[in-house]
């Protein structure tokens, strides 16, 4: 039987209110490392309102086969074929000595990426997975990149509503090690790497889009 595209209702209601973050984010024409793509939705919606961006989407490998339906579809020029890339890997196996882009006309080119975007992956994974994440993430951004993390999160240890509760318990039962993480145990963790929480986005669902920049 032919393999056909899955598709996230998640996603579909998601989409539109994490683009409007990002639109404000990545207004300049800039290269974006996807980490955990998923089904590719995220990356196909993305790079289709952000034609400035170049949307690289990575997954594991189980995920690659999924993300290469959507972008074949898509037919877009901005968005790469899916990498397979997971986090515990060391280095990352991405070209962040690529040439970035120019902030300004006569700056010099810089190499890394300019951004790293990740949706519902901090949850989904234990904390050393969460580390490697900040870790990998720092490694390829470059100066003055941004660390873009969307998803649930907890406040001093207690969750933000009961479906996220559920969630947990849900996430807890399939992954120990897994669960919604403190939103300051992620910043400091962040920090630690070089990475500087600037500003936490409220978005629909009890979820947040956190942005952090490397200094
Ligand atoms: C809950 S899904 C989120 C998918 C998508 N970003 C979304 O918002 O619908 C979590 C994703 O993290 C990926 N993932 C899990 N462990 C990973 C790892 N070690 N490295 C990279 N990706 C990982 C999974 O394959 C999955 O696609």
């Amino acid at each position: 039987m032919p393999f056909s595209k899955p598709f996230s209702e998640a996603c579909a209601r998601n989409q539109q209110p994490i683009a409007a973050i990002l639109e404000t984010c990545l207004s300049r024409p800039c290269r974006v490392l996807e980490i955990g793509s998923g089904t590719g939705q995220h990356a196909v919606f993305m790079a289709r309102l952000m034609p400035h961006l170049q949307w690289q989407p990575t997954d594991l490998a189980e995920a690659i086969p999924a993300i290469e339906l959507w972008r074949k579809d898509a037919n877009l020029p901005n968005l790469a074929a899916p990498l397979e890339l997971d986090v515990n890997q060391s280095p990352w196996p991405v070209d962040s000595t690529a040439k970035g882009t120019k902030r300004e006309k006569n700056d010099a080119e810089e190499s890394g990426y300019d951004a790293v975007f990740t949706a519902n992956t901090v949850h989904f994974v234990g904390w050393s997975t969460v580390e490697n994440l900040f870790r990998g993430a720092a490694e390829v951004l470059k100066e003055g990149g941004q660390l873009l993390v969307y998803g649930p999160f907890n406040e001093n240890g207690s969750y933000t509503s009961t479906g996220n509760a559920q969630l947990d318990s849900w996430l807890k039962a399939r992954d120990p090690d897994s669960g919604i993480k403190d939103r300051s145990a992620v910043i400091a963790l962040a920090a630690g790497y070089g990475l500087e929480h600037e500003h936490t986005n409220a978005l629909p669902a009890n979820n947040e889009l956190l942005v952090f920049r490397k200094i």
